[in-house]
């Protein structure tokens, strides 16, 4: 019998995981189906006690119910748990458990791309929203501590770090400050939507005074290059988007469900592809 996945989420009509995740199923023999569940937020609990009903076997959770779906799982792993997000969602023997795979996603692919140990490293996060409190709270829990945080609203990014149970030495800083300082940091990571389609002339912060040789990352990959990416790349810098994080994500979700790895070079493709 086929085993039913999906993803919940409003807006959801132009999610692309389940063109990938079918994709993957397929190329695995894997007798399975992936659909897009539009809910809207007064159904969350609803939908969420539905699919136990029917014994769905997992489901990703999108905007905007990454948070409120924590109160209506049976188990959520620790770290998502701290974050205050799941995004990945199993059933195991009629009880769901929560995960976040966004974090680890954004992990593997800079460790794909970034050649070098992350120890040491002085890093940059841009932003202190849902996604930047996803890496930064995975970068920290990995013992990667020399982390700051640049944020339009300064004190937005002093919470994040106060809000982090793992031991951290972080500075909160705002745009300006990052700005003067930029210098300083091998690895910048761009959290924010600044610069996502439609919005693709926006950039967060002005990128002058990046360190010879950094790397930057910019987890938006639509447009595959924000500005801030092609500037970045101006000025010399190794810079990534945020197709791998968004391929390791669903891998991570994927494994959990099946226990199988599935080429996440073959995801990336299926994306590149869609967005022509
Ligand atoms: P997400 O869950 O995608 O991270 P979010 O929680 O709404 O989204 O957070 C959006 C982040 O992008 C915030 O850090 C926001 O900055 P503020 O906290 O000051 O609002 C940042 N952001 C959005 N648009 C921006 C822009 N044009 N310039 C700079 N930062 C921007």
């Amino acid at each position: 019998m086929h085993k039913i996945y999906g993803v919940i989420g409003d807006p959801i009509e132009h999610s692309m995981s389940p063109t990938i995740h079918n994709d993957a199923f397929k190329t695995q023999n894997i007798k399975a189906a992936y659909h897009h569940f539009h809910v809207q937020t007064e159904n969350l609990p609803d939908a969420v006690r539905g699919m136990k009903a029917i014994g769905v076997s997992g489901f990703n959770v999108t905007i905007p119910h990454k948070e409120a779906v924590i109160p209506l799982l049976d188990e959520v792993e620790e770290v998502a748990l701290a974050i205050g997000a799941v995004n990945t969602v199993v059933n195991r023997d009629g009880k769901f458990i929560g995960y976040n795979t966004d974090g680890k996603g954004f992990l593997k692919a800079l460790r794909d791309q970034y050649h070098y140990t992350l120890a040491g490293k002085k890093i940059l996060i841009i932003g202190a929203g849902g996604a930047a409190r996803g890496i930064y709270f995975t970068l920290v829990k990995e013992s990667i501590h020399l982390i700051d945080i640049a944020n339009r609203t300064p004190e937005k990014a002093e919470n994040l770090i106060a809000e982090c149970p793992y031991e951290k030495t972080s500075c909160a800083l705002s745009i300006a400050e990052a700005e003067k300082s930029l210098g300083e940091y091998d690895v910048i990571i761009q959290t924010t939507s600044a610069g996502m389609s439609p919005n693709m002339e926006a950039a967060p912060i002005k990128i002058e005074h990046i360190k010879k040789g950094a790397f930057v990352s910019d987890i938006i990959y639509n447009p595959l290059q924000t500005k801030f990416l092609k500037e970045a790349e101006q000025h010399g810098a190794a810079i990534q988007n945020g197709l791998g994080m968004f391929a390791h994500q669903a891998a991570f979700a994927f494994e959990i469900w099946t226990g199988v790895n599935p080429d996440t070079e073959r995801m990336k493709q299926i994306v590149l592809d869609k967005l022509g």
